[in-house]
């Protein structure tokens, strides 16, 4: 036991050399104090680089077929009213989603940009089947009732029981409305007076929608749209107004789920217009992305590139 303890004590990876061989100089106090400043950097810069782990690519031919992407969006228009903005979308392959209302919610702005009204633009919101008429002071449903077309009927004895009703026969026949005041079941829903309400007013609009994976694009515009001849048509007419300004604020707009470092180019552009009748496009690739974590947890999403 003694012996090893001995031996321990010599074990030394430095031995000491007699004092008179060495003496304390400027230039090794110098170097003293660079080296272990650097080797201090060296440490942390280390665990830095230990702790932050690296983002490694790698490109794969996308062999999905079949899928969706889902829009994620939150657009702010400052001057254009909430019953006005309709959204499309239109892809390659002809598939269209005209006036798409599910899943969106469109928030009522006033002047300075404050909530005046959230309102989900609910799913099957158009189809009204018969209309609540007063009876004896109560309002219900009058199931005999069956609202006249104004002439664009087009099979006898066809019913329009709503505003929107008669506006998508006279659409269909492509007939203009001259005077939508004298339709009576616009006056009963009110359709001018909320036209009238929302004057001045701008429009928040998010939500998701979901898509097709080809080619294709999503517009917000005002009036609702429809196809005539082939040719995509936003009906403005009903609005009296044959100026909109379309200045926009994009909040956000990604596709598909949030992943660790998606960059979404677009959010926070803003775009005013200038003159008096407007369009902004922007163009976008969006490349499908698998984000796989040290986990093993993956994400499908997108990235977005201009
Ligand atoms: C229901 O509608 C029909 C047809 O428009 C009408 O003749 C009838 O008076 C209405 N009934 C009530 C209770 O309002
Ligand atoms: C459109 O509205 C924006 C925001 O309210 C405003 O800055 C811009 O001047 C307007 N453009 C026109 C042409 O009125």
């Amino acid at each position: 036991m003694e012996g090893l303890m001995n031996k321990l004590r010599h074990l030394d990876a430095y031995p000491k050399v007699n004092e008179d061989f060495y003496s304390r100089t400027l230039s090794g106090g110098f170097i003293t104090l660079v080296s272990s400043v650097v080797m201090l950097l060296l440490f942390f810069s280390e665990i830095r680089l230990y702790l932050h782990p690296v983002v490694e690519t790698k490109l794969v031919v996308d062999s999905s077929r079949g899928e969706t992407l889902r829009i994620n969006f939150d657009v702010t228009f400052p001057a254009i009213a909430c019953s006005i903005l309709s959204l499309d979308a239109i892809d390659i392959s002809g598939e269209q989603h005209l006036d798409v209302k599910h899943d969106i919610v469109k928030e009522r702005l006033g002047v300075n940009g404050n909530v005046i009204e959230v309102r989900p633009d609910g799913v099957g919101s158009r189809k009204m089947e018969k209309p609540l008429q007063r009876q004896g002071g109560r309002l219900e449903h009058n199931e005999t009732y069956c609202g006249s077309c104004y002439g664009a009927e087009s099979i006898d004895g066809e019913c329009c029981n709503s505003c929107e009703e008669v506006r998508d026969a006279y659409r269909k026949k492509g007939w203009a409305m001259s005077n939508l005041d004298l339709i009576e079941q616009c006056k009963r829903e009110g359709f001018f007076q909320k036209i009238k309400d929302e004057e001045g007013e701008g429009c928040n609009i998010y939500g998701s929608l979901e898509v097709k994976k080809v080619a294709g694009n999503f517009h917000f515009a005002p009036g609702k749209s429809f196809d005539q001849s082939n040719i995509h048509v936003h009906d403005l007419q009903a609005f009296r107004k044959n100026r909109f300004n379309l200045s926009h604020t994009i909040n956000r707009l990604a596709f598909g789920d949030h992943f660790p470092g998606v960059v979404n180019p677009l959010d926070g552009v803003q775009w005013m217009q200038k003159q008096p009748i407007g369009m902004y496009q922007y163009f976008i690739k969006v490349v499908p992305t698998m984000y796989k974590d040290e986990n093993g947890h993956t994400i499908q999403s997108n990235q977005v590139f201009l």
